[in-house]
């Protein structure tokens, strides 16, 4: 069972599950609210007690408009409400039904000055203390599924994009269309993640008999969203030196974004889970399955 299927992510898992034949139930906010308790119990019992084999919900589900969270009120009650309480609400319906969840969680979870060792990527076992409202209520809402159920694994990822919604990729694209420069922040690290290839890892892990706990699944390798939007104008043609690196200092969002967000695989591989392609590699992919994502027309497929 897939909540939050409307979205970038939800939209990839419920491709993925189709391509696999599996039987599965998707749905959107206008199918289920997930933080309307009574309407998750109904939903979840009766996906449960359908199920022949070990029903198991994916939740792709967020409030996930970081800025808004930070600076309006009704905005930042329903991250709360989504992002920390709702999970919460899913694991314990599943507790009751024997089902299993997997939650999605981020990297905004970690204050970004980064582990210990320095240019190591987080592990999952690296105190966090988020900086942002959305952070703090995604580090609420991962507690609360570990309270809740057992049978839980939180997997937090990364700068995901696919091709729904707003994302960095056609942005960029956009941007490059409208402008001879660009300046791009440069001093935030962390690990492009397709939505496609992230979705076919929740549906690996959601099969598998993993250990409970938490893991850690982001597009190998890392780079800083100047790296990014230059990959961008690269798939694009156009000369990626049109993209100038600036400053965190320079470019003020409302949110504080973690600096380092890079995100180890280690919990992943010895998961024993083959890691997400490399981030370079899956944007080639992306936009040669969805020419849309740079503004191209799509082909048939
Ligand atoms: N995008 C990133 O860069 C990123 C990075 C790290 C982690 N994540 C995590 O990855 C997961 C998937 O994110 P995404 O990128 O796919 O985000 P998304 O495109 O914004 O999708 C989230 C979906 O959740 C739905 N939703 C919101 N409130 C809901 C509610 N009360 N009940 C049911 N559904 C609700 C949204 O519906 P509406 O559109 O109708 O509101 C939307 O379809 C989230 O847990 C997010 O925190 C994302």
């Amino acid at each position: 069972m897939v909540t939050g299927a409307g979205g970038a992510l939800g939209t990839d898992l419920v491709r993925v599950l189709t391509q696999s034949g599996e039987r599965f139930s998707a749905l959107t906010r206008a199918d289920l609210d997930i933080t309307d308790p009574e309407a998750v119990e109904a939903a979840v019992g009766a996906w449960a007690s359908g199920s022949d084999e070990r029903a198991v919900l994916l939740n792709a589900a967020a409030f996930t408009a970081v800025d808004l969270a930070e600076t309006d009120e009704q905005a930042a009650a329903a991250a709360q409400a989504v992002n920390a309480e709702a999970p919460g609400l899913l694991a314990a319906a599943c507790a009751r039904h024997g089902a299993a969840m997997v939650h999605v969680s981020t990297d905004y979870v970690f204050d970004g000055a980064g582990p210990a060792e320095p240019g190591a990527g987080y592990e999952p076992s690296d105190p966090t203390g988020a900086r942002s409202v959305y952070g703090r209520t995604k580090e609420e809402g991962e507690r609360r599924v570990r309270e809740a159920l057992d049978a839980h694994h939180v997997v937090r990822t990364a700068w995901v994009y696919g091709d729904t919604g707003a994302n960095f990729v056609a942005t960029m694209a956009r941007l490059a269309a409208a402008r001879d420069t660009l300046d791009v922040v440069d001093d935030q690290h962390g690990s492009p993640t397709w939505s496609a290839d992230l979705a076919r890892a929740l549906v690996a892990l959601g099969r598998s008999d993993a250990a409970p706990g938490t893991l850690h699944a982001t597009g190998s390798g890392a780079t800083t969203w100047c790296g990014f939007a230059r990959a961008v104008f690269t798939e694009l043609g156009a000369d990626p030196e049109r993209v100038r690196g600036c400053t965190t200092e320079q470019f003020p969002r409302p949110a504080p974004r973690p600096a380092w967000s890079v995100l180890s695989p280690a919990s992943w591989l010895a998961a024993g889970f083959e890691p997400l392609p490399d981030w370079r590699a899956a944007l080639h992919a992306a936009v040669t399955c969805h020419p849309e994502l740079l503004g191209r027309a799509p082909v048939d497929r």
